[in-house]
Order: structure tokens, then sequence, then C-alpha cells
């Protein structure tokens, strides 16, 4: 039987997409959807998501990176937690619903069973991981990393644009860096973890399918480059005299996009590309870039930087300029759980959603989680062609409304999926 207390979908999937619009105020930029680690915006989504998750009959509480946890009690003492959440940080001039979707659903869900005085033998948290893009800092998923007790403390001393270290920023926001090993889960504590996400590609909307399971995560590395060569005039200096870093990176790009097209699954990615002190009569001097490299197979993709390696060192002895590359973030590829996949198979049936399946080439926080407990993710199809990291992402109210039906199910018959998930085994 499907839930009966999503039946008023509507108003579900309304207050869904009210509140995806009204967190969309709390932005570092008029106009635009930027909310990156730290800020007062970021500090203004905190407080209104607690605020939502306190209404829907949770306890809530914030650990040092930020995150904040809401707690649905269960009836059972001494149950591993159920957990689910995503986060609330944006890319600068991103969407409103990367992220954000896989917080607000799972309040209103659990606002619904609050209203209806229904509680499940375990607890549920959901969390809003406070940082997964890596825009500010240039270090991703520090609030899943915290929670899975794999921050890596070097990134502390990372600074953003302004040169503010992230130590000192959480220090100001009044988060203390010393007790985040403190917020890692303890041993066994999670149950499974569940990520809902709107896809970021066309896969479902081409397929008119509302829903899909994600089977595995891809794997990333991610560098930053400097490449430093020799200023000089561009009117004066011949073309074959020059050292210029931009021309070393034009080139490397090239190879890039070159060495990951037609292999299936492979992306290479330059985001950033920087020409510090740069002017147009200025043969550049330096370059700075980001290179961000993705497979579902980790081979394919370390074959790929491996390559990328030999070609930089090729590139910049045959034009005399330096470079200097440094990894990032590196995470290896996440197989989504086969007995959670059945879960949302078995949700999904009981709302006649065709079990689409496919895999996530977008990192999530669901893969930081992986290291410590089962995971699975369910994808909500995006409008405007797949559009996603683009103010064009979009998806529908009626969309929403099916993802909170299917996400009660599941939480609804998760005591059962487990018991035969371990009987068979
Ligand atoms: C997160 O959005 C990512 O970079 O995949
Ligand atoms: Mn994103
Ligand atoms: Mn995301």
């Amino acid at each position: 039987m499907p839930s009966t207390l999503n039946a008023p979908t509507t108003t579900t999937a309304q207050e869904i997409m009210e509140r995806l619009h009204l967190l969309a105020q709390h932005t570092e930029q008029e106009g635009m959807m930027t909310r990156t680690y730290l800020t007062a915006a970021h500090r203004g989504a905190a407080g209104q998501i607690a605020a939502w998750m306190r209404d829907a009959g949770m306890t809530v509480r914030r650990d040092a990176v930020g995150n904040v946890i809401g707690r649905y009690e269960g009836t059972e003492e001494g149950r591993a937690v159920l957990m689910t959440g995503s986060h609330f940080d944006t890319v600068r001039n991103g969407g409103i619903y990367d992220g954000l979707l896989g917080i607000i659903l799972p309040i209103s869900c659990v606002a619904a069973w609050h209203r209806a005085g229904k509680r499940f033998p375990f607890p549920i948290e959901i969390v809003a991981f406070s940082e997964e893009e890596g825009v500010r800092f240039k270090a991703p998923m520090l609030g899943s990393r915290a929670i899975a007790g794999t921050f890596q403390h070097a990134v502390l001393n990372n600074t953003d644009e302004q040169g503010i270290s992230m130590r000192d920023a959480m220090q100001a926001a009044d988060f203390d860096p010393a007790k985040i090993s403190a917020a890692a889960a303890p041993k066994d504590s999670i149950a499974a973890f569940i990520e809902v996400h709107i896809e970021q590609g066309p896969v479902l909307l081409n397929e008119g399918l509302p829903l899909g399971i994600v089977t595995a995560i891809s794997g990333a590395s991610r560098f930053m480059l400097e490449l430093e060569g020799l200023a000089g005039h561009a009117g004066t200096v011949p073309m074959n005299m020059r050292h210029d870093a931009a021309m070393a990176a034009a080139e490397l790009a090239l190879f890039i996009e070159q060495r990951c097209s037609n292999i299936d699954g492979l992306v290479g990615t330059i985001g950033q590309w920087q020409v510090p002190n740069g002017a147009t009569n200025v043969i550049p001097g330096r370059c700075t870039l980001s290179l961000d490299l993705r497979a579902g197979d980790d081979a394919i993709r370390l074959a790929a930087v491996n390559d990328i390696e030999t070609e930089l060192a090729r590139i910049c002895s045959k034009r005399g300029v330096r470079s200097k590359l440094t990894k990032t973030y590196e995470t290896t590829s996440a197989t989504c759980a086969p007995w959670l996949q059945d879960g949302w198979r078995t949700a999904m049936a009981l709302n006649n959603c065709t079990p689409r399946l496919l895999p996530s080439g977008a990192g999530h926080d669901a893969m930081a989680i992986a290291t410590i407990a089962p995971m699975a993710m369910l994808f909500v199809r995006c409008g405007n062609g797949g559009i996603s990291h683009n103010p064009a992402e979009t998806m529908t109210s009626e969309d929403a409304g099916i993802a909170a039906d299917v996400f009660m199910d599941f939480v609804e018959h998760f005591d059962a999926v487990a018991a035969s998930a371990t009987a068979s085994n």
C-alpha cells in the first residue's frame, strides 16, 4: 500500500516549491543564486532551515562545520539513524534546487508525519550539509566529510579570494575548527544515508520519467595549476621568442578535451582560468587554472590524470614555462547499496513510477557518507534540457510531489527492506 499520509501531495509539493523559492532569497548577489560557505547569506539560510526543522517536530543541532542537523526521534531505544539530506551552499550564479531539494523535501515529509502523530522505530536525521560545492575555499564536501570523519584539516589553511583563511572564517562565525573531529558520526550509528537530488542532466527529461534510481557516483580528481612564463610586450616580442603562460594553458586545455572525448563517462573541465595582472598589450606571464576530471571508473580517471601530467610536462618544456600542479581534492567512485536501490524500487512501484536506473556524473554528499554507511540516491527530473549549475535550472511542483510520495514510502518500508536484505545475505 502506498503511504496514505502523503495523500495531500499538492500541499506538500507546493510547500516544497515555495520554500525553495524563499530560501533563494538568502543570496550574496541580488538577482542571482550565490551562497558560499560562512557568508551572511549562508548564515541566513541555516537559520531558516533550522526553523523549518523545528516546525516539523525535530530537535535541531549545529556541528563544528556548520551542518544543520534535525532529528525526528524514533520509538525504539538505541536504533541506528536513517539519515538523509544534502547541501545548502550553491555555486556562483547557480540554481535554487541543487542540494536544497534534498533538505526541503524531507523536512516537508517529516512535517506530514509529525502532524499525523506518526513516528518510526528508528530516528530520522535530516542533515543540511553546510558546504559541498567547494566554491569559496576550493575544498568541497566539507560538511559531509566532517560527518564521515574524513575532513582534511589541511584545508583550514585554504584562503578565499579576499585572502581570508577557512580557519579564520570559521572562528568569525563561531565555529571551532578544533572540534571538527567531534562532528564525525559514531561507528555504526547510521543505518543508511539516502539523498534526494535533482538529476542535473537530461536523461529523465528525455525519457519522460519523473524519478531515477542512482546506481553509482563518479569519482573525481581536482587540481589547481599555476603556469609561469615571461610577461613581455605584446607588440615587440616575436611569436617564436615568447613564453606565454596562457598559450601553454590553451594547449593543455585542447589536449584535455581530446583526451576525454569519446571515452564513456570520462569528463574534463577547466572551470577557472585567470591571467593575473593581464592586459591587452601584455604577453601573459602567469596563468592559473582549475582542472576537474571525473569518471564512473576510477582506473579510467587515473589513467587520464597520468596522461595529462605527462602532456603538461611536454608542453612546459617546449614553451619554456614552469608549472605547479596541486591536487585539491580526490574521491573514488561510490556504489549505491543494492538493497537501498531495492528500497527505492519498492517505493516507486507503489507510486506507479518506472524504476529507471542511472549513474551520477555529479558529485554528491552521499559519496562522502558512503565511506561510513550504505547510501543511495533518488534523482528528480530537471526541466530546461536538464541544465544545472546555471540559473535556468528548474523542476516542476508535480515532480516534487511524486518524489515526496516515493520518499515517504521508502521510509515507511525501510525496516522491511532492511530485513529482507539481511535475510537474503
Ligand atoms: C557538485 O555539484 C559537483 O561538482 O559535482
Ligand atoms: Mn552542485
Ligand atoms: Mn548538489
